[in-house]
């Protein structure tokens, strides 16, 4: 039975991917800030006995070094650096706090903590999992709106730490090749999550199947890559 471990897997799209790996038969470690107050983590937990909930703020590194020696000898096939944050809402909320002009640079740091460095220490602390699976997979969910060539300004935390995070997982591809491990990035579409909204065109299901796939898909030769939720390649 092959084992994934999600972070940020009590809602969203984190959620789904619990679901589906489930559902397919899978180890899921499931980490979340709360596990006691994820009602539908703890469904998932009844009616799938392979569904592990484990306490993890990405922000917190000692809190990652802790669940990593709790998972030691472990394997672990895919690490999937799911959990996000997306800043403030310049459009939704009217909230200008990453735009040119009236940038927080503390919510900018907490932004690029969250959704840059926490997969990085993340790959550091679990590497010996991952390099003891069958299947060597570390992987993060980016977004085209850290695609430098289709930036069309604004947002300038979430896309600043996207880019960023698209070079990590290209760098951690090449220097982990060695050790067998495949990397990639992903952007899951624009769907109706709570980052999302209510506007997005897409739910969940068909998007986390679709990246299900690609996961299952990766090999050394395409390690690295920036891909859509549908298969295709996105520009840098
Ligand atoms: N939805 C979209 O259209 C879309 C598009 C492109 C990319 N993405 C990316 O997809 C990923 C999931 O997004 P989503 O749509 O599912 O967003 P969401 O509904 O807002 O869920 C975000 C998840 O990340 C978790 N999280 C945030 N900060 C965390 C921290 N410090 N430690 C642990 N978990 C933390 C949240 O946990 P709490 O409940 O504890 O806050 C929640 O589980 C994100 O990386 C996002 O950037 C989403």
């Amino acid at each position: 039975m092959p084992t994934v471990l999600i972070t940020g897997s009590n809602r969203g799209l984190g959620l789904e991917f619990t679901r589906q790996y489930c559902q397919a038969g899978w180890q899921v470690l499931a980490a979340c800030r709360n596990p006691a107050a994820a009602p539908e983590l703890a469904a998932l937990a009844a009616q799938f006995p392979a569904l592990e909930l484990h306490p993890l703020d990405v922000a917190d590194f000692a809190a990652i070094d802790r669940l990593a020696k709790s998972l030691a000898g472990r394997p672990i096939d895919v690490l999937l650096n799911n959990a996000g944050v997306f800043g403030p809402r310049s459009v939704a909320d009217q909230d200008p706090r990453q735009t040119f002009g009236a940038m927080d640079y503390e919510i900018w740091s907490e932004v690029l903590r969250v959704n840059l460095m926490a997969p990085m220490k993340m790959s550091e602390a679990l590497i010996a999992n991952v390099a003891a699976s069958a299947q060597k997979k570390i992987v993060a969910i980016s977004s085209v709106e850290g695609s430098i060539e289709r930036s069309r300004g604004g947002i300038y935390a979430y896309r600043t730490s996207k880019a960023a995070l698209n070079m990590l997982m290209r760098s951690l591809g090449r220097d982990l090749a060695v050790r067998g491990i495949v990397t990639a990035s992903f952007c899951p579409g624009w769907i109706r999550t709570r980052m999302g909204g209510a506007n997005a065109p897409l739910e969940a299901p068909p998007s986390i199947a679709g990246l299900r796939q690609v996961i299952d898909g990766l090999t050394p030769e395409t390690s690295g890559r920036f891909w859509l939720w549908s298969g295709e390649n996105l520009p840098w």
